[in-house]
């Protein structure tokens, strides 16, 4: 099987005011089509660093980025990314801000697609809503139908539901589960929560303190679909705490 994504030596400095800041040192990590990998690490290690140099969205000082084979030079169609925030536009509707990248990309939107997804994520009817009227659980499924209206084979998660209450991020780990498990994209998803990186993931990375680079991999071979229910497993309550002990290991 060929690696879907390559990260290669990625090594990057931020120039800053006071001199350079050195964010990311030589991570190098292969990841296959189709799987589910979390990143998790100490706060300013580098992890977003990390997810904004796959995305295209800045460049690496040293090191690069392949996409089935084909260096990443800039922002690609076939990458979607969810930050924290939705990031939706306050003055434009949910479907208005959906379509918002096909306007910036001069683009017709796949709207067949779009009302798929809306569906998928029980949404439908609220196409005409704005974000103030929508709850924050709403704002985030919209914005994973947005980084999916583009049918991309690769999908970038940056702390996702780190805003939302414990219940709607259960309710989101499992919706995110189910997506992934009838499509099949990629996805890479940085998490603070161990826990939901175990429930997601099929490989949890972990980084070290800045600069980034890759400390630890630790495989999670549960069968799926995974429960919530699981995460009371003592074994998986053990890899939990290990992976905790491990990135605390990292600062210290
Ligand atoms: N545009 C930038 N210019 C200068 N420094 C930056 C920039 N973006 C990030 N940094 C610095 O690079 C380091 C890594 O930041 P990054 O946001 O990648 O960390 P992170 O692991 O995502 O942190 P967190 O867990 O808090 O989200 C931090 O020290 C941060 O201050
Ligand atoms: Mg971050």
């Amino acid at each position: 099987m060929s690696i879907k994504l390559e990260v290669k030596e990625a090594t990057k400095f931020y120039t800053t005011k006071s001199g350079n800041l050195h964010a990311l040192d030589q991570f190098s990590v292969g990841i296959d089509p189709g799987d589910f990998v979390s990143i998790v690490g100490p706060s300013g290690c580098g992890k977003s660093t990390l997810l904004w140099s796959i995305a295209g969205l800045h460049d690496l000082t040293s090191g690069e980025i392949r996409l089935d084979g084909k260096k990443i030079d800039g922002p690609n169609d076939q990458i979607g990314m969810v930050f924290q925030e939705a990031n939706m536009l306050p003055w434009r509707s949910l479907i208005k801000n959906i379509e918002f990248p096909f306007e910036i990309k001069k683009k017709a939107p796949n709207t067949a697609r779009i009302n798929e997804l809306l569906k998928r994520v029980g949404l439908s009817g609220f196409e005409t809503k704005y974000p103030r009227e929508l709850s924050g659980g709403m704002q985030q499924r919209a914005s994973i139908v947005r980084a999916l209206s583009f049918d991309p084979s690769v999908l970038l998660m940056d702390e996702p539901f780190g805003a939302l209450d414990a219940f709607t991020r259960d309710e989101m780990n499992l919706l995110v589960q189910e997506i992934w498990l009838e499509t099949k994209k990629t996805i890479i998803f940085i998490t603070h929560n161990i826990a939901e990186a175990v429930l997601l993931s099929s490989k949890v990375f972990v980084m070290s303190a800045r600069p980034g680079r890759l400390a630890n991999v630790y495989e999670i071979d549960y069968a799926r679909p995974r429960s919530i229910e699981m995460l009371s497993d003592p074994k998986i309550i053990q890899t939990i705490n290990q992976i905790r002990s491990n990135i605390i290991e990292q600062t210290t």
